[in-house]
C-alpha cells in the first residue's frame, strides 16, 4: 500500500494535496508508535541480526552502517517520523530497495526503531525519547 502512493508521488505531479494529506497521515500514525524507551543495545542485537546484510557494508545500495556523511544528509532531509515509516513499509530508492521491515518480518515496531536509533548513535546522531 505504502509503495503504492511513493509511485504515485514519483509518477504524477499532479494532484499534489492529495499525496501531502496522506503523508501527514502517516507521519502522525508513527508518532504514537514510537513512544516506547529507546533502548541501543537491542537496536544493535537487531541491526546484527537483521540489517547488517545489507547495511554493514552498503550491499544492495544501502547506506553502510558508519558513512556519517549520508546518515547526516538523511537527518538533516527528512523527519525522523518519516525515516522509520520507511524501514517499517519499506523504502525504494534509486539506489536501492529496502524490503518491509528491513526484511525482519520477527521484529516488533520499537525492535526495528532501536535498530535505527543504533546506526544513528554509531555515526553520533543521539535520538532522544
Ligand atoms: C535488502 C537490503 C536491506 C536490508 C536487509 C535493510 N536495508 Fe535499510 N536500506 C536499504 C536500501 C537500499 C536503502 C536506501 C538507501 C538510499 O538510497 O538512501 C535503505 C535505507 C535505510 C534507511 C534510510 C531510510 C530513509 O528514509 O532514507 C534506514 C534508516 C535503514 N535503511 C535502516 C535499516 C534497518 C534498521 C534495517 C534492519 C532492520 C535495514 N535497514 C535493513 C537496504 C536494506
Amino acid at each position: 500500500m505504502i509503495k503504492f502512493f511513493l509511485f504515485l508521488l514519483i509518477l504524477t505531479s499532479c494532484n499534489k494535496n492529495n499525496d501531502k494529506e496522506i503523508n501527514e497521515k502517516l507521519i502522525i500514525m508513527k508518532k504514537k508508535e514510537i513512544s516506547g524507551e529507546i533502548n541501543i543495545a537491542n537496536g544493535k542485537n537487531i541491526f546484527n541480526g537483521a540489517c547488517a546484510t545489507c547495511h554493514l557494508y552498503g550491499t544492495g545500495g544501502s547506506i553502510q552502517l558508519k558513512d556519517k556523511i549520508k546518515w547526516d544528509k538523511i537527518i538533516q532531509k527528512k523527519p525522523l517520523d518519516e525515516i522509520y515509516n520507511n524501514v517499517l513499509n519499506g523504502y525504494v530508492s534509486e539506489n536501492g530497495y529496502m524490503p518491509k521491515k528491513g526484511a525482519c518480518l520477527s521484529c516488533s515496531d520499537q525492535d526495528l526503531i532501536d535498530a535505527v536509533n543504533y546506526i544513528f548513535s554509531i555515526n553520533g546522531i543521539i535520538i532522544e525519547n
